[in-house]
């Protein structure tokens, strides 16, 4: 039987908020916590990626450690699970430019990250604008690319991905098949492990999703955010004039992102339904409490562990280092291969 190969990434880009830790970090975890016997789990900070959009070097510097340091505070065990940089391993850049050559420019423009940039950025009116007025990179085109130089790399048989990121790991199963036609069949189609009925929306516009990159601070909850900041985040957040607690996500996008909120923090036991019979007597300044208390019981013990992290000198750099050096033994080997059946 062929191992398992789990892959996932997080850009460094700012403090993850709630949003990454239910959609993506606190299944990372419980995925490390299942059957380990025949099982690779590789999660990446991918600092590459973050250099799609303007960062300030010192401000990324940091950013990547306090994401290294949060996403072991979330319970990922480096005994379990290899934390990486990803720009220290070379390999990946290196199998992106391979890839690059033979991933399809159109089914990249079809990218929904790339068509909303085009859609939302007011300078663009017409494909020709691109070229004149935008400062859009290239990059930022293509980092879907890099995505799947990122899985294949390590020959990834597994992702968890959310929702918003099932375009891009179907383009890359499309760039491993037809690379594996092209050339040899060397890498295996990576499958989706799908986290699903977690996504969470802004606080302030229920249409998009909690990001690291809105504007407000007031549109997430950080996990680094102490309790009086959650408790006024989320008591300020919006809300509508209907009363009470329900559940329609059509009518009531904005109390029903915080009724699957309140379910995905207290945990799989938890369901939409049980939340909604819950607080059926409920204002929703009530609801509203009620939610802020659970977070805070979330998050406290997460950011004491954060803090202790961060009181060992050292630590988290020689977690980094180790990582990546055994993620670099996977990544020199494959890339290898790829030289050897691509005639380089
Ligand atoms: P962001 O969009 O906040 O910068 P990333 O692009 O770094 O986050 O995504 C990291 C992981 O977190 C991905 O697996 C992504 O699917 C997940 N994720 C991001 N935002 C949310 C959200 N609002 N709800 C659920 N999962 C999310
Ligand atoms: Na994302």
């Amino acid at each position: 039987v062929a191992q398992e190969l789990i892959f996932s990434g997080i850009q460094p880009t700012g403090i993850p908020h709630l949003g990454n830790y239910l959609g993506a970090i606190s299944n990372w975890v419980s995925l490390q916590n299942t059957d380990t016997r025949r099982k690779n789990i590789l999660y990446s900070i991918v600092d590459l990626h973050a250099l799609t959009l303007p960062q300030d070097p010192n401000i990324l510097r940091e950013s990547k450690k306090k994401m290294a340091t949060i996403l072991i505070a979330c319970g990922i065990d480096p005994r379990k699970s290899v934390i990486f940089e990803q720009s220290k391993i070379s390999e990946h850049a290196e199998l992106a430019w391979i890839l690059n050559c033979i991933a399809p420019f159109g089914e990249l423009g079809r990218m929904t990250h790339w068509k909303s940039k085009l859609h939302t950025d007011k300078n663009i009116k017409s494909p020709q604008d691109i070229e004149s007025t935008s400062g859009l990179c290239l990059g930022l085109f293509s980092y879907p690319v890099l995505q799947a130089a990122d899985i294949l790399l390590y020959k990834a048989t597994h992702v968890p991905v959310g929702d918003d990121q099932i375009q891009h790991l179907q383009l890359a199963r499309d760039i491993a098949e037809k690379f594996n036609k092209k050339f040899n069949p060397i890498f295996p189609l990576p499958n989706p492990i799908l986290v699903s009925g977690s996504r969470i929306m802004s606080l302030r516009q229920p249409t998009q999703k909690m990001s690291k990159s809105a504007t407000s601070d007031y549109s997430r909850i950080n996990l680094t955010d102490p309790p009086t900041t959650i408790a006024l985040k989320i008591k300020k957040c919006t809300t509508d004039s209907i009363k009470g607690v329900s559940y329609d996500p059509t009518e009531r996008p904005a109390i029903s992102n915080l009724v699957s909120m309140y379910a995905a923090v207290k945990g799989n036991s938890t369901t939409i339904e049980d939340v909604v019979a819950e607080h059926k007597d409920s204002n929703t300044l009530q609801f509203k409490e009620a939610l802020a208390d659970v977070i805070v019981a979330q998050l406290v013990p997460i950011q004491k562990e954060i803090e202790r992290l961060e009181s060992e000198v050292g630590y988290i750099e020689k977690v980094l280092d180790e990582g990546a050096e055994s993620a670099r033994i996977i990544a020199e080997q494959n890339l290898k291969e790829v030289h050897r059946v691509v005639g380089l």
